[in-house]
């Protein structure tokens, strides 16, 4: 694909930026998720994940692949932490594999596991990196799987338990914590849509997973706080993107979007405030959410978070379609909308990050906000030892823009971590999309610093990241 003009970056130009334009204290880091990168899939104890089962599914993954290797990362660690500091990151968030911390997902514990993060932990702090750690990041143990996994309310039980086993070893040193990934992502593509572990197409799989998905946010939360010390930062991260109507104007396509909003953007967040679910846009919920409501759940939902991960990649243009029976909205793709599009399909939009930030912080009583996650896959051209992703940087000089420009009206944004440090292995996706500022040769698990990846330095060193 062509470079993109300057044009498909809407209103995001700034011809110069600084990390310094944050001011002091922000947190610059980049992130990454334990299945997508560690590898070692059957090390030292560690057990079965529903990812390592999803992934030996028939299609399930484009070409096939897996990521038992993936980037080898539990044994290179160090190499892509010294990378990581290289760029001048002062921050970095990965996810702790739970199978290989309790092979059986509750019970005894494998020591060789836990080192392994301690080790990890250790390894970031001698770098000047501030580690942010996430409790779950999909790969729920395929024996809490075999018990029902995410639509047995036992699930919030089991996280908390994990969770405070993380906080017991590591708390000491980690001070930023994030109980969930993605719930919309895990819970929607993984029961409703079958596209991710566990696999499953069915309606109430969907509505018992996300019901218990957010009492575990609520309850994981405290667990973590009942054990960490002191000044200890609670989070939890959420996936959003701006919503727009197809037909402005169009009252059908309006409310299209506003249910759609609810569902992608407000389901998971306005439990936790105290606002319940967003019945009033999505009431077929009502009832199909009370068989999986117990008394006292509405308390149980409600955390005060320290901060709120906020993820975003792309907006979505949403019409009203008269065919779902339960949404009556659908995603038109940005391929059939004519606009520039990633490697995922995803609309080049980075102006998402800022009308998702303004959104979230319109809350009484929002916390403050990270982005947790915001980054593209684009084809990289590797040439002479370098490799040149001219959109990846110009998407990632784009989005700090537009983070700028809501922290400058306002919003409590403190943090910016680019997905992902490294490629990786991206879900059903497999190995295709890249979003690494460094890349990963598979073959030789080479690892080469990307143009993307330069600039991001540059512009954190304070040197000049001009476009
Ligand atoms: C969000 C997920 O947290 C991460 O695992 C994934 O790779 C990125 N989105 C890109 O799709």
């Amino acid at each position: 694909m062509p470079d993109l003009p300057a044009a498909f970056y809407p209103a995001t130009s700034p011809s110069s930026l600084s990390s310094a334009d944050f001011g002091p204290g922000f947190h610059w880091g980049a992130a990454s998720a334990a299945y997508q990168i560690e590898g070692a899939w059957q090390c030292q104890g560690k057990g079965p994940s529903i990812w390592d089962d999803f992934t030996r599914r028939k299609k399930a993954i484009r070409n096939g692949e897996h990521a038992r290797v993936a980037c080898d990362f539990y044994n290179r660690y160090e190499t892509d932490l010294d990378l990581a500091r290289g760029l001048g990151l002062t921050d970095y968030r990965f996810s702790a594999a739970w199978s290989r911390v309790l092979p059986e997902g509750t019970g005894a514990v494998n020591r060789r596991g836990l080192d392994f993060y301690d080790r990890l932990v250790d390894a970031c702090l001698e770098r000047d990196l501030r580690p942010w750690v996430t409790v779950y990041h999909w790969d729920l143990p395929s024996a809490l799987q075999a018990r029902g996994g995410w639509t047995n309310r036992s699930v919030v039980g089991w996280l908390s338990d994990y969770a405070q086993i993380l906080a017991r070893r590591l708390g000491d040193r980690v001070q930023n914590w994030m109980v969930l990934n993605e719930p919309m992502v895990f819970v929607g593509a993984g029961h409703l849509l079958g596209v991710h572990a566990p696999g499953r197409r069915h309606l109430g799989a969907f509505l018992a997973a996300a019901h218990h998905a957010t009492l575990a946010q609520a309850e994981g939360g405290r667990a973590l706080r009942a054990l960490l010390p002191d000044g200890a930062q609670v989070g939890t991260t959420f996936s959003c993107s701006y919503l727009t109507p197809h037909r402005p104007g169009n009252g059908y396509d309006e409310a299209a979007t506003r249910r759609a909003d609810a569902l992608l953007n407000r389901f998971f967040v306005e439990p936790v405030l105290g606002l319940g679910y967003p019945v009033a846009e999505l009431p077929a919920l009502r009832w199909l959410l009370e068989r999986y409501q117990k008394p006292g759940d509405e308390q149980r939902l409600k955390f005060d978070f320290d901060f709120w991960g906020i993820q975003n990649y792309t907006r979505e243009v949403v019409k009203f379609s008269p065919w779902l029976p339960l949404q009556w909205a659908t995603l038109v793709p940005a391929k059939q909308r004519g606009v520039p599009y990633t490697d995922m399909g995803w609309e080049v939009y980075p102006e998402s990050v800022y009308q998702m930030l303004k959104q979230y912080s319109a809350y009484p009583n929002a916390p403050k906000l990270i982005v947790t996650e915001s980054g593209s896959a684009f084809p990289d051209v590797q040439a002479g030892g370098f490799v040149h992703d001219q959109q990846r940087r110009a998407y990632l000089q784009a989005a700090l823009g537009q983070v700028l420009r809501a922290r400058r009206e306002g919003v409590d944004v403190n943090g910016y971590f680019a997905w992902t440090l490294t490629d990786n292995f991206e879900w059903a996706e497999g190995y295709g999309p890249r979003f690494g500022l460094i890349h990963v040769d598979y073959e030789t698990q080479q690892r080469t610093v990307k143009d993307s990846g330069l600039w991001y330095g540059d512009f954190l060193k304070g040197s000049s990241a001009d476009s």
